[in-house]
């Protein structure tokens, strides 16, 4: 991992500013079980949406945006789907563009990699198909006016933009006190609807996008927050014994925020962001922890707990250790970043059931308004 681009002291960054999101040489790719099953929740409504989207006819490509594909492992069965589908809709001189976007610093060349090479690739079966990819925030604009027959992003938009405050004694807003709580919410809400905004120009009339996303229940509660405290405890402790600095630790907020279905949908609801998007579907899924059974089997705690904490450094190494100070040589981030998930190991191998995650999803289906016909 190189080095923070931070001022030491500087409490706010954007979630671009860390390497990457995502830990990379493919290790997001091997330990993203959960995220891949949430996924899975979300093909009947990729299948329906292209069932009925507009889709380009003849020479015009038909484009489809996977928007936040880390290493891409998790977008293949999403996207062979979708182009299996189209492809029963168009010619086969109809080409078909996957662009793969992500932020700037993602491990791109893993997902290409795969994506060329992998018997489960969407290019193997389905002909006159490509792959492309964009590194750039899916809050900014990405594709020019009505270029997107379809858009499918998941487990994604719960990165926000940026880290709007910094947090007290934690590494996660909805662990912290109400003033944090608001300052992410509405962080989320403008977020949100600036992403809904490109969308709604980008997809072509009649286009649809999907999204799957972590959401909560009735009660405002992810079902993760006790794998939250379990992320912080290690850090906490690290800055006791003089390992972490204060001020570091200051500045290891995750620039994350799960929304509610009401925050979700209420831009599109009210028709106040755009008459342009429709809201076709919403629905909520729960699944359980994906790791829990074996453990419950073998009742290996060692095992289930190294599982868990490789399931957890894939998306929390990069953004927290993000707020180390310039002057922490390579060595030094990797010695303390190694030193932190070993002592969350230890944690979850110490009382397994703190780590269990028992996941609430949101699923969304959002359309673009076909054009209107006018009859003289
Ligand atoms: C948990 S991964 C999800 C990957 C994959 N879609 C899946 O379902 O497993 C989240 C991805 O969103 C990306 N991401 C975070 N903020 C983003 C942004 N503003 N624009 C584009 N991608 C972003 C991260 O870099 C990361 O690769």
């Amino acid at each position: 991992m190189s080095g923070s681009n931070l001022a030491p002291g500087s409490s706010q960054r954007t979630a671009a500013s860390a390497d990457a999101v995502m830990k990379g040489h493919g290790f997001y790719n091997e330990h993203s079980r959960p995220q891949q099953k949430a996924d899975s929740l979300g093909l009947p409504l990729l299948e329906r949406a292209v069932g009925e989207m507009t889709v380009p006819q003849g020479a015009e490509p038909a484009t489809v945006a996977d928007l936040g594909a880390a290493q891409g492992r998790n977008s293949l069965e999403p996207m062979r789907l979708a182009l299996e589908k189209m492809r029963r809709r168009t010619a086969v001189s109809t080409p078909i563009v996957v662009v793969h976007t992500d932020l700037p610093q993602n491990d791109f060349g893993s997902l290409f990699a795969l994506v060329e090479r992998s018997p489960e690739s969407y290019l193997r079966g389905v002909e006159n198909a490509f792959a492309l990819a964009a590194g750039k925030s899916f809050y900014e604009r990405i594709f020019p006016d009505g270029f997107l027959s379809l858009g499918w992003t998941a487990i994604s938009v719960h990165w926000l933009s940026k880290v709007p405050c910094s947090i007290p004694d934690h590494v996660y807003a909805q662990r912290a006190g109400q003033r944090v709580r608001k300052a992410y919410a509405e962080q989320a809400s403008e977020d949100w609807r600036r992403f809904l905004g490109h969308r709604a120009r980008e997809l072509r009339p009649g286009g649809e996008l999907i999204v799957v996303a972590v959401t909560t229940d009735d009660t405002g509660s992810t079902g993760g927050e006790s794998l939250m405290d379990l992320t912080n405890e290690p850090l906490l402790a690290m800055v006791d014994a003089g390992f972490i600095r204060p001020e570091e630790y200051g500045r290891m907020n995750m620039p994350a925020y799960h929304r509610t279905m009401e925050e979700f949908t209420e831009p599109l609801r009210s028709g106040t962001l755009t008459e342009d998007l429709t809201l076709k579907e919403a629905t909520k899924a729960k699944f359980s922890d994906q790791l829990w059974p074996e453990y419950e089997q073998r009742r290996d705690a060692s095992t289930f707990a190294g599982s868990y904490t490789e399931f957890m450094r894939a998306f929390t190494e990069a953004p927290l250790f993000a707020g180390l100070d310039a002057d922490r040589t390579p060595a030094d981030r990797e010695r303390l970043a190694n030193e932190y998930f070993e002592r969350m190991r230890s944690l979850i191998e110490a009382n397994p059931e703190r780590a269990r995650w028992d996941w609430q999803v949101a699923l969304l289906r959002v359309a673009k308004k076909r054009a209107s016909v006018s009859i003289y």
